[in-house]
């Protein structure tokens, strides 16, 4: 007889019932953090929808790390409320939040260079055949999933032989992308997926953020740049030093308001007064404030 030890729960976790009722997953109401004497968070209101990408914007230091670590189980809020399906909960632990459905994908991703990208896509979770003691990996059976779960999440690769490590930093986060969703997350942190990538490459991995989200997985997208987020986003919350400055869905704000509020108008204005000061920069040659958050060019069919 032939055991497998699949940790997938039943197909289940995306048709999620929260998602007939119109509850969010995840809820924060009032949430805050401080560090000892440091208030890293205060008072954020926060609703993740299934089938719904939350994007969470701020600059350096304004506190989305930190959000999502709370989120995520590395952390817990010393302020206000944080609901799963509607109960209050407060994780020990990372493994806690993945068990009510809770994954993460970091920016600097857990993988091992050198295995092959079907060997990490189970990492932690292999499958395995055979009683025990001589169970062992069932490598054709991994092998076969990873290929059918990356093409039904549209990524197609050569190779599954290939070490991870040759794949581009893009398609590295897209494994990670279908491996939370083949684990069956229901809830799926980015953080900053497209900080380090180019413009082609960000628009690849804003196309699965979108086939995570038509999956029915609710999206917490953190990032910097205003352009990615209004691509695939439905609400978007700007963070500043802590605090939730701007708290809106999609039909509430435009790209122009959204980048206002990232860019900060008048400390850009001040940047440039002080660069006037500067010998040798001619403050006049400089652009406009809106020249300096152009827009970034993403391939057209990078987003359905
Ligand atoms: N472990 C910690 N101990 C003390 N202060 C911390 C800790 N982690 C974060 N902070 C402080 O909390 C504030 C928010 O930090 P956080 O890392 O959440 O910002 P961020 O928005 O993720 O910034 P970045 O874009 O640079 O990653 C900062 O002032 C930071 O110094
Ligand atoms: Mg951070």
């Amino acid at each position: 007889m032939t055991t497998t030890n699949e940790t997938r729960p039943a197909e289940a976790a995306p048709k999620d019932t929260a998602g007939r009722t119109g509850k969010p997953v995840v809820e924060l109401k009032g949430t805050g953090k401080s560090y000892g004497n440091i208030r890293a968070l205060h008072g954020v209101d926060l609703a993740v929808h299934p089938g719904k990408v939350t994007c969470v914007l701020g600059d350096n230091g304004a506190g989305k790390s930190t959000l999502i670590k709370i989120i995520s189980g590395l952390h817990q809020h010393t302020e206000g409320e944080f609901l799963v399906d509607g109960e209050p909960v407060r994780f020990s632990t990372p493994r806690e939040a993945l068990d009510k459905g809770i994954a993460t994908v970091y920016q600097d991703l857990a993988v091992v260079p050198l295995m092959p990208v079907w060997r990490n896509f189970f990492l932690g979770s292999e499958m395995t055949k055979g009683p025990w003691p001589i169970r062992r990996l069932d490598i054709e059976k991994m092998k076969k999933t990873a290929d059918e779960e990356l093409r039904n999440m549209g990524i197609v690769l050569d190779d599954l032989e290939q070490p991870i490590g040759t794949l581009s930093g893009g398609q590295r986060q897209c494994v990670a992308i279908a491996r939370a969703v083949y684990f069956g997350a229901r809830v799926l942190i980015l953080d900053e997926p497209t900080a380090a990538l180019g413009v082609k490459q960000s628009g690849v991995v804003l196309k699965y953020i979108a086939a995570a989200r038509d999956r029915g997985l609710g999206v917490i997208f953190i990032t910097h740049n205003p352009h990615h987020a209004y691509m695939v986003g439905d609400h978007f919350s700007v963070l500043r030093l802590g605090t939730m400055e701007l708290n809106a869905s999609r039909d509430e704000v435009s790209l122009e308001e959204l980048t206002n509020h990232m860019a900060g108008g008048t400390e850009l204005a001040a940047l440039k007064h002080e660069l006037a000061q500067v010998r040798g920069v001619d403050v006049e040659d400089l652009p406009e404030e809106e020249d300096l958050t152009a827009p970034v060019a993403t391939t057209g069919e990078a987003v359905s």
